[in-house]
């Protein structure tokens, strides 16, 4: 691929239901199994491609967790090539985090044990393995680990309460093929699959639905909209709630972003044309049916709010990113795993900033995500964070010139990683280590 061809996406023709993943049941040992197998499934009819997923061909089963909870997960690797298993946005120590540093070998098991340390909030798990990540999570290794509210929000899991995993693939007449598709700046693909499902549509209630979208694209951003031009109210951000509902008519995911969105279908009947768009293409389109539940939006959220020592507080480290494809760098370094970039104490904050530094060719958003935290956004160029991002976020799109305060703080000891996440970005080193000490 050219890497500076863009690649437009194309509207949904509507002709499939969107898959809703399978809930992860416990065993009767009380803990849960997640296999990384290698499998095959048919995007299009009569046409088997190669794929990877969780318990299953792609994607993988929907984990939810309660704040507090105490958890026990064997994760196993059933494939032919070594995977990790990492849990981005969850609060958890290195050993759990699931960053490059824990390959599980084909064949191998990795006992997990932790307990929920966060409040409710959408985040997910795919592979690590340094330089075959992208190639992984495009192939189908993906899947979704709620952290349950006990709010009166839509919460029917698959009737009113829907994830909503954007991915956007470039079929090789039909098939998976990352090394068609490959582009060393980020590998797009002009059709979008929701949770898997090509050309979806979505049959909802006339009632409030709720959708936890999840930018699972390797590089794409998606402007998401109503094509009727209406509102929605977006409630959470990455790693939870947001202080209020915030009405928007657009909202813009980089990748590996979380926001879950309310819309309100009470308004629409049968007869309403209307679909979830991106600026370029209609991705899903929406059947009003009768059926409806009891549901209603409280006017405030549990949410984090940023303290007055949190704005009082000196930048301690920066963080600049710069540059393309192989050349793609964090303060001038690319990934070296045996570096340790940074330090910080554990349960301290400190203030980060992040620059997106512009190159010769113009620059590019930059999603920056940090592990094993949830931090808060203190300021975009020198402005606080317009309302939708008021909540806890763990991947901020740093746009060209931009500079980002946040406020960051490790619960736990270890090392983690932060990275752009363009997987192929990651892949080619634009990734530093910090030790929490
Ligand atoms: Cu979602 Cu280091 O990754
Ligand atoms: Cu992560
Ligand atoms: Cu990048």
């Amino acid at each position: 691929m050219d890497m500076h061809q863009t690649i437009s996406l194309r509207d949904s023709t509507g002709e499939n239901t969107m898959a809703v993943p399978p809930l992860l049941v416990a065993n009767n040992e009380g803990n849960y199994e997640i296999t990384a197998t290698e499998g095959t499934h048919e995007f299009y009819e009569g046409i088997v491609s190669n794929t990877l997923g969780y318990n299953g061909a792609l994607l993988g089963p929907t984990l939810r967790l309660k704040p507090n909870e105490r958890v026990t997960i064997l994760t196993h690797n059933a494939m032919t090539i070594p995977t990790t298993f990492h849990w981005h946005g969850l609060i958890v120590d290195d050993t759990i985090d699931g960053g490059p540093q824990a390959i599980v070998k084909p064949g191998e098991t990795r006992v997990l044990n932790f307990t929920v340390a966060q409040p409710a909030a959408t985040l997910w798990l795919h592979p690590h393995p340094h330089r075959q990540t992208a190639r992984q999570v495009y192939n189908g290794l993906a899947s979704l680990v709620y952290i349950e509210d006990n709010l009166d929000l839509p919460n029917h899991y698959g009737q009113n309460d829907f994830p909503v995993i954007l991915q956007d693939r470039l079929f090789n007449e039909g098939k998976l093929d990352y090394d068609f598709a490959y582009n060393s700046d980020g590998t797009k693909g002009d059709t979008v699959l929701i949770n898997g499902t090509v050309n979806p549509t979505l049959h909802v209630g006339q009632e409030l639905v709720r959708l936890r979208l999840v930018n699972g694209s390797n590089a794409r951003n998606y402007t998401l909209t109503l094509s009727t031009g209406d509102h929605f109210l977006q409630i959470a951000t990455d790693g939870g709630f947001l202080p209020q509902p915030t009405p928007l008519t657009s909202l813009t995911l980089s990748p590996a972003e979380r926001a879950e969105i309310i819309i309100d279908f009470s308004h629409y009947n049968k007869d309403t044309a209307i679909a979830l768009c991106d600026d370029e293409a209609l991705l899903l389109p929406f059947i009003v049916t009768e059926h409806n539940h009891f549901s209603h939006l409280p006017i405030t959220l549990p949410s984090c709010t940023v303290t007055a020592q949190e704005l009082a507080l000196p930048v301690s480290k920066t963080f600049e990113l710069y540059g393309m494809a192989d050349m793609a760098q964090i303060n001038g370094k690319q990934f070296d795993p045996t570096r340790i970039d940074f330090t910080q104490k554990q349960g301290v904050t400190e203030v980060w900033e992040i620059y997106n530094k512009k190159d010769d060719m113009g620059g590019m958003i930059h999603p920056f995500h940090i592990h094993g935290t949830q931090v808060k956004l203190l300021a975009r160029n020198g402005k606080p964070p317009v309302a939708n991002e008021c909540g806890y976020k763990d991947t901020i799109a740093i746009g060209v010139e931009e500079r980002v305060r946040v406020a960051v703080r490790f619960m736990y000891k270890g090392t983690y990683m932060y990275h752009c996440h363009i997987l192929e970005h990651e892949d080619n080193g634009m990734m530093g280590q910090i030790q929490v000490i």
